[in-house]
């Protein structure tokens, strides 16, 4: 392996024979569970039939798991296929899109393809700050994306910051709540979207297969929204969008929801661990509730050399560069040997 890492960028050096451990992506170090992947080889025949377009069983199943109508529920290849048709079925050119500065970088990505004006809120110590996004909001603000918890940074707002934030939002703008990673959540005090989205028309859910569920290289995701915003949707995407494969997999992996379970304990644990360690080290370490944590740093030079010694130990993590913050790096949360392997590199080396 390329060990200079100028010369190796992240979906190069992201190769698929073990040879590097991959934590730049908060993909789930466990990957997918053992019976969606059995599930997947006894239908693989199946990939010379075109899937079901309508994927009436899977919308069934969702539309059970949320307690919501299954007129409510859209699959697409991946939630960011969403966020972009969020962008170009529902805002104008003349209306604006707000988002929070060091978030998922698909939100201004989007918005950047067609066009349309988006603004940044500045955080507070790293976290997204609901008032601040609420003073960039105006009259010609369609969209609304926040994350819970947030990527990068794995900080997350409560239920009651939510609600007082969410009464300020007039009807006419969309408050995209991004569930990405609320499989990972441990904190008490964390909103129930679903509760939420049942008492305000105005919210958007979007969830993800991509995380906890290991199905990242399927590309799938789902949105709760209401009926009328689907139907324009619906009858607006590519046909067949969503592979067979994918919907197979997703219906085996949500009746695992046992290997879920582990996932996410074991994460807790992880996440614990490398928390304190890191912060024995000395070094910034924001609490996360997510599968990943974000570290900063005083200097782009001091965060480059920890980067470069993780690197040279074939540990790939996730510069935040091109998240707005030159002075980070983001660590998915890894197995238990690849965690202790971050600990060990750190502890030799001298800041
Ligand atoms: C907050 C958030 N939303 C959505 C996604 C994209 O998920 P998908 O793979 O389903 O497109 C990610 C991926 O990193 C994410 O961090």
């Amino acid at each position: 392996m390329n060990t200079k890492t100028e010369e190796t960028p992240l979906y190069v050096n992201l190769n698929y024979n073990n040879e590097v451990i991959r934590l730049a992506q908060n993909e789930n170090p466990y990957g997918a569970s053992p019976k969606v992947l059995a599930a997947i080889q006894k239908n693989i025949k199946s990939v010379s039939l075109y899937p079901d377009v309508i994927l009436t069983e899977l919308k069934e199943k969702l539309s059970i798991k949320n307690n919501v109508s299954p007129n409510e529920i859209i699959v697409a290849p991946g939630s960011c296929a969403l966020i972009d048709q969020l962008i170009s079925r529902l805002v104008k050119s003349d209306e604006n899109v707000v988002i929070s500065k060091l978030s998922f970088i698909a939100y201004k990505l989007c918005a950047k393809i067609y066009n349309r004006e988006c603004r940044e809120a500045e955080m507070e110590n790293y976290h997204v700050s609901l008032k601040n996004i609420l003073s960039l909001t105006d009259v010609k603000t369609k969209l609304i994306f926040i994350a819970n918890p947030n990527n990068p940074t794995g900080t997350f707002f409560t239920k009651t910051e939510l609600l007082s934030f969410l009464k300020e939002i007039p009807p006419t703008t969309y408050v995209v709540l991004d569930d990405a990673y609320n499989e990972y959540v441990t904190a008490q005090n964390f909103p129930d979207v679903l509760s939420i989205y049942k008492q305000y028309k105005n919210i958007i859910i979007l969830h993800s297969f991509s995380k906890i569920y290991g199905l990242a290289g399927l590309r799938i995701g789902y949105g709760i929204i209401q009926k009328p915003i689907i139907d324009d949707f619906e009858a607006n995407r590519v046909p067949f969008s969503v592979n067979s494969i994918a919907n197979i997999a997703v219906l085996a992996a949500l009746d695992d929801i046992e290997y879920l379970q582990k996932c996410a304990s074991e994460n807790t644990k992880e996440r614990e661990f490398l928390i304190n360690k890191l912060r024995m080290l000395e070094y910034n370490v924001i609490e996360s509730q997510s599968n990943f944590i974000f570290l900063y740093f005083s200097t782009t030079e001091k965060r480059d050399n920890v980067y470069d010694v993780l690197f040279k130990n074939k540990i790939v993590v996730r510069k935040m560069d091109t998240f707005g913050d030159n002075k980070a790096f983001r660590i998915s949360i890894g197995k238990p040997e690849e965690n202790k392997k971050i600990v060990e590199c750190l502890k030799k080396y001298n800041k």
